[in-house]
């Protein structure tokens, strides 16, 4: 296997072949999924959630998420990392270049911030210092207390209009890729469409150029709500390997997510 690079994505993106990224937040854990052929390890501020045991994202510290991305690069040999900016950690482009450049030297080759086109000049700004960066839109965490809960975003026209328009800008301010999370499949498709990167999707349906899902989820050991686009993968399986190597495939055939798991 050759180490996923950039460039790598978008050839993926253009050949059409999907992109399997999951999270992930220790050494172990990393060396498992990059040998199962995971392509993006993920260190997400989930890990409040499914390691902290907080009820958000919110309470993640930038030590926190520079902590779990050292440990993380170094069981990892091939994969991208990709890193959360954590809450309140980007609020100007030079708070986001000082935060990113600290999970940088942790070994993050990429970092991913949540929020539409008013996010575009922050974009730009790591862009063009050399920090790769993912954009999250769609139902963004961070910003729980105001959309009123974990929830589907993007349903009314108006809304679905939003979402298309804050992909565009954080394309052309020079994102690598744009996230969806729980949008409607039909919005996944298009947003997918029209954009020239890739789009990694968590219930954005099967037409986006990759997917992820957080490990606990996958695996079904978290204890908490198990979203509608949620699939526990170690069901018929006898190890984790097994599960990682199933939710890989799923991906990469186009069987996961099923009708099922979509909005
Ligand atoms: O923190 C996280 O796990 C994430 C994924 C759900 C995309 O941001
Ligand atoms: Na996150």
């Amino acid at each position: 296997a050759k180490p996923v690079t950039i460039p790598a994505l978008q050839a993926m993106r253009a050949a059409g072949t999907k992109i399997a990224m999951l999270t992930c937040y220790d050494a172990s854990f990393a060396s498992l999924m990059d040998r199962c052929g995971v392509d993006i390890l993920l260190i997400g501020d989930s890990l409040g959630m499914v390691c902290a045991g907080h009820s958000s994202t919110l309470p993640v510290t930038l030590a926190d998420m520079v902590y779990h991305t050292a440990s993380v690069a170094r069981g990892n040999k091939n994969a991208l990392i990709l890193a959360d900016l954590p809450f309140a950690s980007y609020a100007t482009p030079e708070a986001a270049l000082e935060s990113s450049a600290a999970l940088m030297r942790a070994g993050a080759q990429m970092v991913k911030i949540e929020g539409g086109a008013w996010l575009a000049d922050t974009v730009r700004f790591l862009a063009e210092r050399g920090i790769p960066v993912c954009a999250h839109i769609g139902l963004t965490p961070q910003f729980v207390h105001q959309l009123g809960g974990f929830k589907v975003q993007g349903k009314t026209d108006e809304g679905a209009e939003r979402l298309k328009n804050d992909a565009l800008a954080l394309q052309a301010a020079g994102a690598a890729i744009v996230l969806l999370e729980a949008v409607p499949a039909a919005l996944g498709k298009a947003t997918t469409e029209l954009l020239q990167v890739p789009t990694i999707g968590i219930g954005a349906g099967p037409d986006c150029s990759g997917q992820v899902l957080v490990m606990h989820d996958m695996l079904g050991v978290f204890p908490g709500h198990k979203a509608r686009f949620v699939k526990n993968f170690m069901e018929g399986q006898t190890s984790i390997e097994g599960a990682v190597r199933a939710y890989v495939s799923g991906v990469k055939d186009g069987s996961f997510p099923a009708p099922e798991h979509c909005f």
